[in-house]
């Protein structure tokens, strides 16, 4: 029997969970364990790291997995690279479901960037008034930069911040274009900090920034390993009926 591991924590893994659980496909679905409540799936679903690219390899052979979808966020390249090693130490099939990067167009106004520590080094210099949606885990990187008051979108309330001026707004997605336009007018953003993740969930800001004619600071997507890419829930079911 073929046993499916979804390694999930988007909205494109959820789509996913949902469309195999209703084709009957024996399927697990694997959180990092990030937030405090994970949104609940139809599937099977387990928390926390494999322990590298060797526990996940375990993990797969301790559990008879036969396919693995990679349905990380694109910025979760520790997890695909992991994923990639342990399919090809197992001779696993691995397919990743991803999402286009999100392109400029007219009215846009952004500044590519590398990567985090480029975003930081480009945040150098006078006080601004910051939405910095990069989620909880690179705050501290951003604590160099403590000049600027910061929005910060979280999906928990945190214990401390890293940076002296910061206004906190917990909230989960998806956000919508008028909601964030509200959001940055009362908080008088200058700037949008934002990985270039993708998908429609948390695109609304982006084009509240077009729409407010503000700048926006964008971290490109870190390199991940080849691999079978596929844009769809039905591609991946296709994929599982014929691999
Ligand atoms: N990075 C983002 O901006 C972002 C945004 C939204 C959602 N997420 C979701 O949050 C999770 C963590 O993101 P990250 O950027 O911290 O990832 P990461 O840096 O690539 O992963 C770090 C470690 O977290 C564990 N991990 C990550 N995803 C996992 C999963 N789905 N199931 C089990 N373990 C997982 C693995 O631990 P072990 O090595 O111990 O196995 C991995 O080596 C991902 O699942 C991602 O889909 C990330």
């Amino acid at each position: 029997m073929s046993h499916l591991l979804i390694l999930g924590g988007t909205t494109e893994a959820n789509a996913l969970a949902k469309a195999v659980c209703e084709q009957g496909v024996n399927a697990t679905y694997s959180y990092a364990g990030r937030v405090e409540s994970p949104r609940p799936q139809p599937l099977p679903t387990r928390v926390g790291g494999f322990g590298g690219a060797d526990g996940l390899t375990r993990y797969i052979t301790e559990n008879a997995v036969t396919h693995v979808v990679d349905a990380t966020h694109p910025f979760a390249a520790q997890m695909s690279q992991n994923a990639a090693k342990a399919c090809a130490q197992t001779g696993i099939a691995l397919a990743a479901l991803t999402r286009p990067a999100w392109q400029s167009s007219a009215g846009d106004n952004w500044h590519h960037v590398a990567d985090i520590s480029a975003a930081v080094t480009a945040l150098q210099g006078a006080t601004q008034r910051v939405f910095l949606a990069v989620g909880r885990m690179h705050l501290q990187d951003f604590a160099a930069q403590p000049q600027h008051d910061y929005l910060l979108r979280l999906v928990d309330e945190p214990d401390s911040v890293p940076m002296p001026k910061a206004q906190i707004v917990v909230a989960r997605g998806p956000f919508t274009l008028d909601d964030d336009i509200t959001l940055m007018q009362a908080h008088k953003t200058e700037l949008v900090v934002s990985k270039n993740a993708g998908g429609t969930g948390a695109r609304a800001k982006l084009d509240a920034a077009r729409h407010l004619g503000l700048p926006v600071l964008m971290i490109d997507r870190p390199v991940v390993p080849q691999r079978t890419e596929l844009a769809t829930t039905t591609q991946v079911l296709d994929w599982l009926a014929h691999s």
